[in-house]
């Protein structure tokens, strides 16, 4: 067991965080719940951000929505001093319902509609990285007949396999993502860019992977893209002004995994680079950063209640919760594994080893073989690390309404995001006339 951000064990003996007991917030939210440490979501803004301004002259961080977006959200990262990406309409528009500044507002995704392209110029966000060929000539097609000039970067693949699950890999050469370095696309793509009259290239984008723990694979990647940036140079004569390396750090979710902090990341990243740029005698572009993940992610913790618990002697103990798949799918996505604390009594010693599984109708295995304390129905779990990509990422399987969403801080416990009632659930719901 560990305690991230503001965790601790309180006078009741019972988990808090933000200063709220765990167990009065599932009693008073019900459960699941999601919770969000404030004061974590903060800390790890600013230390991100001391850590690369202290390094390098010129650089941006921008939060990666799709890790967890909600409006509250959009209004601290903005007090932080940090940009959003957004990759959907959806985060675009909740975005900019959030009033946050366009020109700090980065469009991504590798098949943008003409909806969310247009959105993006007629908000005028910062930079629109485009993905493709194809997207090439449509942007230009729209800014042409808006008479606009889209500010964008490419998005290019350096081949680096940064050995996590292979479903978050999007550097390599076999990824759907970009324009690859190796393949040529990526010249092409520089070519055909600098060619349209509409658009305006500024530099690059790449991004590796997520959760990766080895800052190796981060310095292999600055190294081919600053490499790119000279081959372009020399091709083209373009320099590029703005290279963004995208997210991908690694969090604690188990004991074993250790992060490297955001100075050693920021030590290792931007050495890499202005090692590159003195090697290939190239000016120190603008870095960028899309961190999501080691931002939110372990500044998130979920509460279940407990309900069945069947033991099936010799083989295992399975424990039921009151969520699952649909406030979690990353278990069943990645085998992704997780920390628990039993919250009304993180500190009881008599241990056992369960499965905890949700309560939809697959096997739903949540966590397997996990140590905790003996339970019994009614009792609080609460799992660590959930900040990221479980919210963004839930769905309404089973037609289990969507959990709220608490932001806790100082003792004070905020809904940021309500609960779902189930009249929201048949609320796009339509009968046709002749089934009346
Ligand atoms: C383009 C891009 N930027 C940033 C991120 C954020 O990654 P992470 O949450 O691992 O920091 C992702 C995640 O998939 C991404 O695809």
């Amino acid at each position: 067991m560990f305690f991230l951000g503001t965790q601790k064990v309180n006078a009741q003996g019972h988990l808090e965080i933000g200063g709220c007991d765990c167990v009065e917030l599932a009693r008073k939210f019900g459960t699941p719940l999601y919770v969000l440490d404030e004061a974590l979501i903060r800390r790890n803004c600013r230390d991100y951000r001391a850590a690369f301004e202290r390094r390098y002259p010129h650089v941006e961080i921008i939060y990666a929505t799709k890790a967890c977006l909600t409006t509250a959200l959009c209004r601290i990262m903005q007090q932080e001093g940090l940009s959003l990406d957004t990759a959907s309409a959806g985060e675009l528009f909740t975005a900019l319902k959030a009033e946050f500044p366009a020109e700090k507002i980065y469009l991504h995704g590798n098949f943008k509609s003409t909806r969310e392209l247009e959105m993006a110029l007629s908000a005028r966000v910062g930079r629109i990285v485009v993905d493709s060929e194809l997207e090439l000539e449509q942007l230009n097609a729209l800014a042409a007949r808006r008479g606009q000039v889209a500010d964008i970067l490419l998005r290019v693949t350096p081949a680096v396999d940064p050995h996590t699950h292979e479903y978050i890999q999007t550097g390599k050469v076999d990824t759907k993502f970009g324009l690859g370095i190796g393949t040529g696309a990526a010249m092409q793509g520089v070519k055909r860019a600098l060619s349209l009259k509409h658009l305006r290239l500024h530099g690059f984008h790449s991004h590796i992977g997520s959760q990766i723990l080895d800052v190796h694979f981060f310095e292999m990647g600055a190294e081919l893209l600053v490499a790119f940036i000279k081959a372009v140079a020399e091709a083209t004569g373009f320099e590029a002004k703005e290279l963004n390396v995208g997210g991908g750090l690694g969090i604690k979710y188990v004991s074993e995994h250790k992060p490297p902090t955001k100075e050693e990341f920021a030590e290792a990243l931007v050495g890499a680079v202005k090692r590159a740029c003195a090697k290939y005698r190239v000016a120190l572009p603008k870095l960028m950063l899309e961190p999501g993940r080691s931002i939110i992610g372990d500044a998130g913790i979920t509460l279940y209640t407990v309900g069945p618990i069947k033991d099936i002697n010799g083989v295992r103990t399975y424990v039921s919760v009151d969520g699952g798949l649909s406030d979690n799918p990353r278990p069943a996505l990645y085998q992704a594994r997780y920390s628990l604390i039993l919250a009304n009594r993180p500190l009881d010693d008599e241990k056992q080893v369960v499965t905890v599984v949700g309560k939809h109708c697959e096997s739903d295995m949540l966590f397997e073989n996990v140590t905790l304390p003996k339970l019994q129905p009614g009792d609080i779990l609460a799992v660590q690390s959930t900040g990221a990509y479980n919210f963004s990422m839930s769905s309404n399987y089973n037609r289990f309404p969507r959990p709220a969403v608490v932001l806790v801080h100082d003792g004070r416990a905020e809904l940021i995001v309500r609960r779902q009632t189930l009249e929201d659930l048949i609320a796009q719901d339509i009968i046709p006339e002749r089934l009346r």
